[in-house]
């Protein structure tokens, strides 16, 4: 059974739902144009990239973004990490500075610009598009997509991270999946492990099969030291969830260490 056909979730007693990929991205959700709009071929050949969304904000998702980096260089690759959006950043001499860009531009094999890896920073800690609002700009995909082909040309493998959930407004009729969509980039959802998660990980690997994205698999974050029947909720996603789980990072443990745990997410992409 292909991945696509596979039920997506099927516990004992409830009718099956089939994950039938869209060919065609959805016509309502995002607001944005269907796929003869849709961006192609945005990278090299050679080049692959991946997109890491999340179950919530503050989950994982930079650190889990950071040890794939880390484990796609012990496998070879050069790779580059962005985060096209960003708020809550810090104002310094250079610019506006966000926490989880740096992290990601020091995770990189020679580390870019950070403009390339950040090519949008707001300084407000809130939702993007509230952000935005603040700052008095609209958030468009035009400049974000000019940096991610520049990382794609400078890397081998390129790792984009998310911003908070799958479905985060980013501009009227423009959702934080949209990065995804547009740049036709599979998807890594990673799942931080505490109580509540097994409801947001169903919930975003459903939005992102139904929003037409190849859902490649999820990695398990402790993010919550003092969570109970842990293993047992690892291996519920492991049967909820219609993709495989490509690793799990345990808590405490700096993504350089962590990253020989991510080489199935190295080999998924
Ligand atoms: N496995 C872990 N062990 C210990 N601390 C962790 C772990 N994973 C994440 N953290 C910490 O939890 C916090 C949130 O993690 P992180 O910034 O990676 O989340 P995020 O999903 O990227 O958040 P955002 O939505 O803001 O981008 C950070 O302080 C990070 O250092
Ligand atoms: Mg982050």
């Amino acid at each position: 059974m292909s991945r696509q056909e596979k039920p997506y979730y099927a516990p004992d007693g409830l009718r099956a739902c089939t994950t039938a990929v869209a060919t065609e991205p959805p016509s309502r959700g995002s607001g944005l144009p269907h796929s003869s709009a849709m961006e192609s071929s945005l990278l090299p050949e050679s080049t692959r990239a991946v997109f890491i969304a999340g179950t919530d904000t503050g989950i994982g998702k930079t650190h889990a973004a950071c040890t794939l980096l880390h484990a796609l260089h012990a496998a070879g690759y050069r790779a580059g990490g962005m985060k096209p959006v960003a708020s809550g950043c810090v104002a310094t001499a250079e610019g506006l500075r966000n926490d989880d860009a740096l992290a990601l531009q020091a995770a990189s094999s020679t580390p870019p610009p950070y403009a390339l890896v950040n090519p949008l920073a707001l300084s407000e800690p809130l939702s993007p598009h509230l952000a935005a609002a603040h700052a008095g700009v609209t958030i468009g995909l035009p400049p974000l997509r000019a940096a991610f082909e520049q990382l794609g040309g400078r890397y081998q493998r390129v790792v984009v991270e998310g911003v908070g959930g799958w479905m985060v407004p980013l501009a009227p009729g423009l959702l934080a999946a949209d990065l995804a969509r547009q740049w036709r980039l599979p998807v890594i959802l990673v799942v931080g492990l505490r109580l509540g998660c097994l409801s947001h990980a169903l919930l975003s690997a459903r939005a992102i099969i139904a929003d037409g994205c190849t859902l490649l698999g999820w990695i398990g974050n402790h993010i919550d030291p003092a969570m109970l029947a842990v293993d047992e909720n690892i291996a519920t996603l492991g049967e909820l969830l219609p993709a495989p789980c490509l690793g799990l990072l345990p808590h405490g443990e700096a993504p350089v260490r962590a990253a020989a745990r991510l080489g199935a997410a190295v080999s998924a992409f």
